[in-house]
């Protein structure tokens, strides 16, 4: 029987790694904001501080002897050593490059690691926050850690108290900020802080109560680790219609999501969202 890898220590290894590698490169890259390196196989444009933490993902992998096949919002797909399909890693190796082009110290690493290239084959998940040296884990059927504590979402469930994420990036605002009016009316505090996959911890952790991305642009790269991070704290993540998410793990796989502390704050949610028949 083949020997099963410990992906956990491995994945806070690259954590380590991209740490390392970004941040001699963090002064150079404020000054550099407008410089792109073209677009990256996710649609967005590539800096070259997503390379090199790319490139340390990849190192870190490919030093421990593992074969594997990256998804990654900056190569696409790529594949290393001789049994490349039997592990995929999924990674967005800097999720909120603006807020760390702009000096906003909010970005994270998100990895993803799954036997088929599935969302919900994902079984270890890791999604670092670069600046607070706080890192969200978690490995399928085991819960999902802070730092090696276990998390579990808000009990909240009124929307009066809540605090909601919600992503409005988008030039499509006039189509998706209607569905969401009801919702916004209804919710104590509003909040985008500027790197989903981080964003999707917080409502793993209790920190925030829900986060809401429609737009249909938000790509499986940035939302694999978190996807399981938050169904093994124990929170909710759905469709508009409620259903599970399953979508394939790709660089140009979008999706959209609902994801909520507890059910009765998730019925809520999505009572309250318009929805435009497509
Ligand atoms: C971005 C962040 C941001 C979201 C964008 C994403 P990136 O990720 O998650 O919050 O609004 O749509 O592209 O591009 O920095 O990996
Ligand atoms: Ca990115």
């Amino acid at each position: 029987m083949k020997n099963e890898i410990d992906w956990l220590p491995i994945l806070i290894r690259c954590r380590e790694n991209v740490k390392k590698r970004i941040t001699p490169l963090l002064e150079n890259e404020r000054k550099q904001q407008l410089l792109n390196l073209g677009i990256g196989a996710g649609g967005d444009p590539i800096k070259q501080i997503d390379i090199e933490a790319e490139k340390a993902i990849v190192e870190t992998l490919v030093g421990q002897d593992i074969s594997f096949t990256l998804i990654s919002e900056e190569s696409g797909i790529r594949e290393y050593g001789e049994n490349s399909g039997e592990n995929y890693v999924t990674a967005d190796p800097i999720d909120g490059t603006t807020n760390l082009t702009r000096g906003i110290p909010f970005y994270a690493t998100s990895i993803a690691v799954s036997k088929k290239p599935k969302l919900d084959a994902v079984h270890t998940a890791l999604v670092a926050d670069l600046i607070h040296d706080t890192t969200y884990t978690a490995e399928k059927r085991k819960g999902a850690y802070r730092n090696n504590q276990k998390i579990s979402p808000s009990k909240q469930t009124t929307l009066e108290e809540a605090i909601v994420g919600i992503d409005l990036n988008t030039y499509k605002a006039r189509e998706i900020a209607p569905q969401l009016t009801s919702l916004i009316e209804k919710t104590k505090h509003i909040r985008h802080l500027g790197a989903n996959a981080l964003e999707l911890c917080y409502v793993a952790d209790g920190k925030t109560d829900a986060f809401i991305d429609i737009r249909g642009k938000l790509r499986t790269t940035d939302t694999a680790a978190a996807f399981l991070i938050i169904n093994e704290a124990g929170a909710l993540i759905t469709t508009l219609d409620g259903k599970r998410l399953n979508t394939k793990l790709h660089p140009k796989e979008k999706l959209t999501f609902i994801a909520s502390a507890n059910q009765k704050i998730h019925e809520k949610i999505l009572s309250l969202i318009k929805r435009v028949e497509a």
